[in-house]
């Protein structure tokens, strides 16, 4: 590995940080939202090196993360993931790897491997399901026992959902529970909203492979399901007019609803979420006490827009990836014609910097269910008969919310490692629901508001 070093670090064998694929499209707003933090005094971001295949694009991203002002001296780590003696020395470097490599499933496992390998933690931005359950399926016995915490889907996926469910069920006080949640995601802009083409070929290929999650799925032992009071909410039409929201709603398969479905078996089987390494009495209490206001609910995200024409674009790619990316002429034509097949929502170049900075999304939680969790139990009547509403709201999802999310979770490692688990495969919401994490993101734009309390 050639090392292209401006100026060695304080600690020039150690890294707090090391963004793997800092020069790939998020990669480089990850970058530029890390730097923030470098400069500010009492953060504990001292030190930070970039890693991935090429010095010289890694130095391009790091001139436009730092522009208009020059670039500050930065380690550039020549790393690839088909070079696993690469990936055992970022880690061996590096306290933290967050990692911007994707599609996951193509190029994750080495980096997940190496940090477990050599007790390094590791947070990334996927959001592919297969790639983070295969992960807990083959690494998350070693990554307990060698201290490495292994946290995937920090970023747009799935934190809004994660904390934005766990602020939700907060709402529920008294004898009142949830019975069902479903997060309406609205993305809004004046220009045209487009993403990258990783995220693109990530999903293609997540869709081509569906049928690797089920065989995985077989194999493992049947996860523990919540006590959810109240009957199973019915399935539902796949397009919704949620008059209330203003909003036409179509059922979104991402991988919000399976992280949040880990974090709840998780709790179901810790029902005190998980004790951190070197925990302080006061670290126990506020843990206990923020798990013991959790009430579970089933859960589920819908893709929402304000006329039925806007869903038209994603109706239409969803049916053009489930035809054509279980058959490799279909995925190539796919993976080449972006644009066409997603009708413009995706670009092999990405959206302008115009484009990230118009946009924003709104996440509403729309929780149906019981004024007291004895109706719910009770025989007859077993109609939900409260409704409370939530939001989460924030800017461009890719590229604006992903790093400000994936750098906050970075830095409560930073300062907090004492408070978080040992180690493991696992999700946000279990490691980081306890922590300030909600309020970090609030002071940096992504809002958690209660919207209304209403008996139905
Ligand atoms: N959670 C979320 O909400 C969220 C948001 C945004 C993106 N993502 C995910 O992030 C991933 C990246 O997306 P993107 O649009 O940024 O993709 P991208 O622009 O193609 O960037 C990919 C990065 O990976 C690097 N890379 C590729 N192969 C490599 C290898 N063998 N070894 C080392 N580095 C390698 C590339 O480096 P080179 O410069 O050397 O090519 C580049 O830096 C996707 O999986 C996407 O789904 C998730």
């Amino acid at each position: 590995m050639s090392n292209q070093t401006s100026s060695p670090g304080p600690d020039p064998k150690t890294y707090d940080v090391i963004i793997l694929g800092a020069s790939g499209f998020t990669g480089k707003y990850v970058l530029r939202e890390a730097l923030k933090f470098l400069t500010t005094p009492n953060s504990p971001l001292k030190t930070l090196a970039l890693a991935g295949r090429s010095p010289e694009r890694l130095s391009e991203a790091l001139k436009w993360a730092s522009g208009p002002g020059s670039p500050p001296k930065i380690p550039l780590l020549t790393a690839d993931t088909t070079e696993p003696s690469s990936l055992s020395r970022l880690a061996a470097q590096a306290k933290i790897i967050l990692n911007c490599v994707g599609p996951f499933r193509l190029y994750g496992e080495p980096v997940v491997s190496a940090c477990v390998d050599s007790g390094c933690d590791y947070i990334d931005i996927c959001g592919e399901p297969e790639f983070m359950e295969r992960m807990e399926a083959l690494y998350h016995e070693k990554a307990v026992e060698k201290g490495s915490l292994v946290i995937s889907a920090c970023g747009f996926d799935s934190v809004p959902a994660e904390i934005g469910l766990l602020f939700h069920s907060r709402k529920w006080v008294g004898p009142s529970v949830p019975n069902r949640v479903e997060a309406y995601l609205s993305l809004e802009s004046d220009k045209k909203i487009v993403g990258n083409f990783g995220t693109y070929e990530s999903a293609v290929l997540g869709v081509a492979n569906a049928h690797k999650l089920l065989e995985l799925r077989k194999t493992r032992p049947k996860p523990a399901r919540p006590a959810i009071p109240g009957p199973s909410p019915p399935k539902g039409s796949i397009i919704e007019h949620q008059k209330q929201l203003g909003l036409w709603a179509l059922k979104l398969p991402s991988a919000d609803s399976t992280v949040v479905r880990r974090t709840l078996t998780t709790l179901t089987q810790n029902p005190h979420g998980l004790p951190g390494v070197n925990e302080t009495p006061k670290n126990i209490k506020n843990r206990e006490t923020f798990w013991s206001s959790i009430k579970p609910a089933h859960f589920g995200v819908k893709l929402g827009s304000k006329s039925l024409l806007g869903l038209f674009p994603a109706i239409v790619l969803g049916i053009f990836i489930g035809l054509l990316s279980k058959i490799a002429l279909g995925r190539r034509l796919l993976l080449k014609f972006p644009s066409f097949f997603s009708l413009g929502w995706f670009r092999k170049n990405g959206p302008s910097e115009a484009e990230v900075a118009s946009a924003t999304f709104k996440m509403w939680f729309v929780g149906h269910g019981f004024s007291d969790a004895d109706v719910a139990s009770s025989r007859g009547n077993k109609k939900p008969d409260t409704e409370i509403v939530t939001r989460v709201m924030g800017p461009e999802v890719g590229y604006l919310a992903t790093p400000i999310i994936l750098i906050q979770c970075a830095l409560i490692v930073l300062a907090d490692r004492d408070s978080l688990p040992k180690g493991g495969v696992l999700t946000p919401g279990i490691v980081f629901g306890p922590t300030d994490l909600q309020e970090r993101l609030q002071a940096n734009g992504i809002s958690f508001d209660f919207v209304s309390k209403n008996a139905l």
